[in-house]
């Protein structure tokens, strides 16, 4: 019954149309709001200067220079984006298998935050914590002699790795690696080095998912991974329950911020993030999602700005503060004329 009056009065007394008769109603009405604020632009960063380089499989995205990085992540802040998430594309030559690389704190990923950093720009700067970009097998974290990931082991470089970032300027630090206890020893970490206002988006549920595999090409480790699978510690795409004891465990643990990945097919699990425990939450709408779009609107056989734009309200719909995507400058554009 309380729905029924909820709804209001039989037709023809109502008439849910009369609502949507002209554009200024509908947007007098609208329940959900998209703005350049709610946006975290995802940017991949190589060496070099003066480069900008296409990848295949993302059209429209590009590796940049560090030098390209600051005049992109400039126009970013001025379109009022909130932040650009920072991913290091690493000479393979300079990849081990212990990822040595990612907790120098003069590696490719720091110089860049160092760089932008420099600019005062009003935009946050976040960054993955996870070995995949730096290890010559693609996994986010050690590998024993049986190929098995070790997660203690791990988890220490994790901590090293999200000092280096910090150090650099890093104002988020997220943890993609998906090992058991990370986010508590990484705060604690943070913390006894005096960086107790450098804030952690866990990548909570984070899903193994096929829809990874342009990124991959983007951070060069598709072919190193080869047939490898992150199931033994990303989670099971049949399961949500266990996403819910993932990010209670990340909550308790000292989480800022929750991140759930993939996106769109994952919107299930924020909308019960969300009204579970009201924690700052975050989609990815990762590469494959992306590119699936972007393919598609290239054939002209879908219209990229209706797609991305419905795309990205479908995240604040089920309960996202924010959104990752690699639409990011292109939407906020768009939604700049609209
Ligand atoms: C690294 C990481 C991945 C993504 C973000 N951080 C790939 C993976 O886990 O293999 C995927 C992002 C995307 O597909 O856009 N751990």
């Amino acid at each position: 019954m309380a729905e029924m009056n909820q709804a209001g009065p039989a037709f023809p007394l109502t008439r849910l149309r009369r609502n949507r008769k002209t554009k200024w109603t509908r947007d007098l009405t609208k329940e959900n709001f998209l703005s350049p604020q709610d946006l975290i632009w995802p940017v991949f960063v190589q060496e070099g200067e003066n480069l900008e380089e296409q990848v295949p499989s993302m059209p429209g995205v590009v590796r940049y220079s560090s030098d390209r990085l600051v005049d992109a992540v400039a126009e970013a802040a001025d379109l009022g984006i909130s932040a650009v998430a920072i991913f290091p594309y690493l000479n393979p030559d300079l990849r081990d298998s212990s990822g040595s690389m990612a907790t120098k704190s003069d590696n490719l990923v720091c110089r860049a935050i160092e760089r932008v950093k420099a600019q005062n720009l009003n935009i946050g700067i976040q960054c993955d914590v996870a070995l995949d970009p730096f290890t010559s097998h693609g996994h986010d974290g050690l590998l024993n002699s049986d190929g098995q990931i070790l997660n203690d082991e791990t988890v220490k470089i994790l901590c090293e790795q999200a000092l280096v970032q910090a150090n650099a300027g890093c104002d988020i630090i997220s943890p993609s690696d998906m090992m058991d206890g990370r986010v508590g020893e990484i705060r604690r970490a943070l913390d006894k080095n005096n960086f107790d206002d450098v804030q952690i988006m866990s990548y909570s549920a984070k899903y193994a998912s096929s829809f990874y595999g342009p990124f991959r090409d983007a951070l060069g480790s598709t072919g190193t991974l080869a047939r490898g699978s992150k199931a033994t510690y990303q989670m099971d795409p049949r399961n949500s329950d266990e996403a819910m004891r993932e990010i209670a465990l990340d909550i308790a643990e000292g989480a800022d911020m929750i991140m759930i990945k993939p996106g769109l097919l994952y919107l299930d699990i924020i909308y019960r993030t969300k009204q579970k425990f009201g924690i700052p939450t975050y989609g990815y709408q990762v590469s494959g999602e992306y590119s699936m779009i972007k393919a598609a609107a290239n054939n002209d056989w879908i219209n990229l700005d209706g797609c991305m734009i419905e795309s990205l309200i479908a995240f604040k719909r089920a309960g996202a503060n924010g959104i990752l995507t690699y639409f990011a400058l292109e939407a906020a554009r768009l939604l700049k004329k609209m």
